[in-house]
């Protein structure tokens, strides 16, 4: 295969020869360039952007968040939650962590099995262009995919901003549609149904939330505060922060549940994780039965976030005056207080999306499309969203394993 790239002065220039052609060198399309490069495979990979792997160098605040040590199937939303499994057990944190290693980078555990760089997430960046570099794999930026076109079998034509070119594999690795301005496209979800693929509904996903009307009012003014919470919805909770915001809620278990959440569902939201809440009060009300409700619950919760909580949806009176069932029915508020939120930030700030390739016409062994040989999509393009905390990048290191074993 050859790529003719027309140098400012009019001139054609040959650049390489390849067997394999990976679109966007992002965490996925890179893994793959690796994969297939260390089995002896001429691989190129184009992207439109000016820097490869602009995702990881702005994730985890700048220190990447690269794996989570903690992954199962469990951690990843899909329509096929069985589809993940091949390539996760496949290549594991482990093997990543062993990469990490290689390569002299200092990393911690931050919480929860999420392994974070000690300095910079341009050390993940860097490492994962001198192994591609290492297995002879070249890596070409701006480069924009004008049209891809099955030849025969096994046989693609790309036409690109830097020429045409042929190949016999080609590896869709462009990602979601999570930050525009960071170079996301809806280019893999083109050519997914170009090439007769179903393309499953996208949302933002690990989003904040967003609150209108009364609820907004209520709470707009207390933008900063933060509290430990578990969130719940359609069946999935997560406990951590959450963080009250000028548009609503956001923070680590707000970014979780927004994944679970769709328009018109109502979360439920228990302010005192881990406690029951109808004992807690009780004892409260043993032992301090002339303090008002509100100042009981300042002792747990952010002293302004409880004394709005009083005023807007529970009734504040001294402990003592509350008989059972009244304390009952605070519990049952501060256990699962409901919240309704209007809608999410959208792909302006979410770190991922859900839905995209159907997985049912991919094999979950080497992503490689069940009805046209040679096409394969790997990444976040494809129906497979992990939770926050390290699973995103997992998936993209493993599905790229997976495709790069098999072009
Ligand atoms: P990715 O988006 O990384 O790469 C796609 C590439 O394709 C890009 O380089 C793009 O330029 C290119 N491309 C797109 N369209 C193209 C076209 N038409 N032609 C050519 N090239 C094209 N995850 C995690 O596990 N830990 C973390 O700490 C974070 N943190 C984080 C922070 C923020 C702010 C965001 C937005 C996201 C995260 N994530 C994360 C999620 C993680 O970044 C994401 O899931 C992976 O980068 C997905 O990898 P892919 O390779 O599939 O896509």
């Amino acid at each position: 295969m050859t790529v003719t790239q027309h140098a400012p002065g009019g001139e054609a220039t040959h650049l390489t020869d390849a067997d394999v052609v990976v679109l966007g060198a992002g965490a996925a399309g890179l893994m793959c360039a690796i994969a297939a490069g260390a089995r002896g495979r001429r691989v190129l990979v184009l992207d439109h952007a000016n820097k490869v792997g602009k995702k990881i160098l702005m994730s985890g605040g700048g220190r990447c968040n690269f794996t989570n040590t903690g992954t199962t199937p469990a951690n990843f939303l899909s329509v096929n939650p069985h589809f993940c499994k091949s390539a996760l057990a496949r290549y594991t944190p482990a093997d990543f962590i062993a990469m990490v290693e290689r390569h002299g980078i200092a990393y911690h555990e931050k919480e929860l099995g999420q392994l974070f760089c000690d300095e910079s997430s341009k050390q993940i960046v860097r490492m994962l262009l001198d192994e591609a570099a290492a297995v002879g794999a070249q890596v070409r930026t701006h480069c924009a995919i004008d049209a891809v076109e099955p030849v025969g079998e096994r046989h693609f034509r790309l036409r690109t901003s830097q020429g045409t070119l042929d190949c016999g594999a080609l590896v869709v690795a462009t990602g979601g549609l999570s930050i525009p301005s960071m170079g996301a496209s809806g280019f893999g979800y083109q050519l997914a149904r170009q090439f007769g693929h179903e393309v499953l509904a996208t949302r933002a996903g690990l989003v904040p939330l967003t609150l209108s009307g009364r609820p907004l009012e209520r709470l707009q003014d207390l933008a900063g505060l933060s509290l430990q919470v578990e969130a719940g919805c359609n069946g999935a909770s997560f406990r951590n922060a959450m963080l009250v915001t000028h548009r609503g809620l956001s923070g680590p278990a707000i970014l979780q549940i927004s994944s679970y959440w769709q328009p018109g569902d109502d979360l439920r939201i228990d302010l005192l994780p881990g406690e029951d809440a109808n004992a807690w009060l009780a004892a409260r009300q043993r032992a301090r039965g002339e303090a008002e409700l509100r100042t009981v619950l300042g002792d747990v919760l952010p002293r302004r976030f409880a004394q709005r909580l009083c005023e807007a949806w529970l009734p504040s009176r001294p402990m003592k005056q509350y008989t059972p069932a009244q304390l009952r029915e605070v519990a049952a508020t501060l256990a699962a207080w409901p919240v309704v939120p209007s809608g999410t930030e959208g792909y302006r700030t979410a770190e991922v999306t859900l839905g995209g390739v159907d997985t049912a016409g991919l094999s979950s062994s080497t992503m490689m499309s069940r009805h046209v040989p040679g096409l394969h999509f790997i990444g976040e393009v494809v129906d497979v969203t992990g939770w926050l905390g390290g699973y995103n990048f997992q998936w993209a290191w493993a599905s790229g394993h997976a495709a790069g074993q098999a072009v």
